[in-house]
């Protein structure tokens, strides 16, 4: 059984003053088990706040069920949320107080009836630890850098010990160093503790670091759902390459690999589980000059145009450039 399973969900907003109704999330399916960091990614607009509402008990589906291990988040609501922990807008914070005064409170109020100081601070301690905000736990919020924050806020999330997290654009507004710090917490809370964590960004660069899973949603349809591994080999590596003899570079291909390549602006590309090395042995013993070759790894973005086919809009909000990222100039490693 999954942790988290979403059946058939659709979500419909009732018209704002008179206004056309709006299908933010249609006959939505798909499911999270332990140990997954999934990525729910998709354009601003696309329905994953709204999704994640769901998910969360903030908001109700119009239609379809949300079961969390096991129990219906309709039926049996206390017993579906309390294994979830979640950050889906900015987290309650008394700036003036410190992280650890923070935690406290909220370890209050979650446990009104619990009078044992003990276990209260061994757990506090333990969510600072696994957030890395242990050294500065005595330290004022408003000392904090919006990265810091956000480590406290996945603490206060994971103080019930929940085996499903949920983070809304966790990494919005963050700098390369704070995402990485956040990025690791969640890797090392997902394989360390087996917890299941659904992402969700419009970041499709920052999700491809993080997630070993991706759902994408278009439009409030699942458009996607795939491993990491499968994003990688869904189209094989495109191969650019840079010859004073395109013409005869694309008979050889075709002869000696069955690899059928077209010439774009005089270089040639083509897609192959062929290693380059390989492929430039063959083309130099037939006497074709390579200047270079270089691979594309397929991307997220990728997947998401093919699998929209170019529809959506906002794509370039949606997409930064992700080009440098993406190249290298050699295949073996990938190969
Ligand atoms: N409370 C609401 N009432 C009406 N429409 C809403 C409400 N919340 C979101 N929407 C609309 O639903 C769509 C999906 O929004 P949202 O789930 O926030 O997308 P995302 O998080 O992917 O940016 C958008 O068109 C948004 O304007
Ligand atoms: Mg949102």
């Amino acid at each position: 059984m999954s942790i988290l399973e979403v059946n058939n969900v659709t979500k419909i907003y009732k018209g704002r003053r008179g206004g056309a109704p709006l299908t933010a999330v249609k006959d939505f399916s798909f499911s999270v088990n332990g140990g997954e960091i999934v990525g729910f990614v998709g354009p601003n607009g696309a329905g994953k706040s709204t999704m994640l509402k769901m998910i969360t008990g903030l908001a109700i589906p119009t239609s379809g069920s949300i079961a969390i291990n096991g129990h219906d988040i309709a039926k049996e609501r206390v017993k579906a949320l309390s294994v979830v922990g979640t950050i889906i807008e900015n987290p309650d914070m008394y700036l003036d107080w410190s992280g650890e005064a923070n935690l406290k409170y909220l370890y209050s109020l979650q446990n009104m009836d619990e009078k044992d100081k003990y276990q209260r601070d061994s757990r506090i301690e333990s969510v600072l630890k696994m957030v890395g905000m242990y050294d500065r736990r005595k330290d004022p919020i408003r000392t904090y850098s919006l990265g810091m924050k956000q480590r406290i806020g996945i603490a206060q999330a994971l103080l019930a010990k929940p085996s499903l997290l949920i983070l809304d654009e966790p990494t919005n507004g963050l700098d390369p160093e704070g995402i990485k710090e956040i990025r690791d917490i969640l890797i090392h809370l997902a394989s360390t503790y087996n917890m299941a964590i659904l992402v969700s960004s419009h970041l499709l660069a920052e999700m491809q670091l993080m997630c070993n899973r991706f759902i994408i949603i278009d439009k409030g349809v699942k458009v996607s759902d795939m491993t990491a591994q499968e994003v990688g080999a869904s189209a094989g590596p495109v191969m650019t390459l840079t010859t004073d003899n395109a013409a005869l570079a694309v008979a050889i291909l075709s002869e000696k690999f069955k690899i059928t390549a077209k010439i774009v602006n005089g270089k040639v590309e083509f897609s192959s589980g062929v290693s380059s090395g390989e492929i430039m042995k063959e083309l130099i013993l037939s006497g074709v000059t390579v200047t270079e070759l270089t691979t594309k790894k397929n991307s997220l973005e990728d997947v998401f145009i093919s699998s929209t086919h170019g529809r959506s809009g906002g794509m370039n909000e949606v997409f930064p450039d992700l080009t440098e990222d993406r190249t290298s100039k050699t295949t073996d490693e990938e190969a």
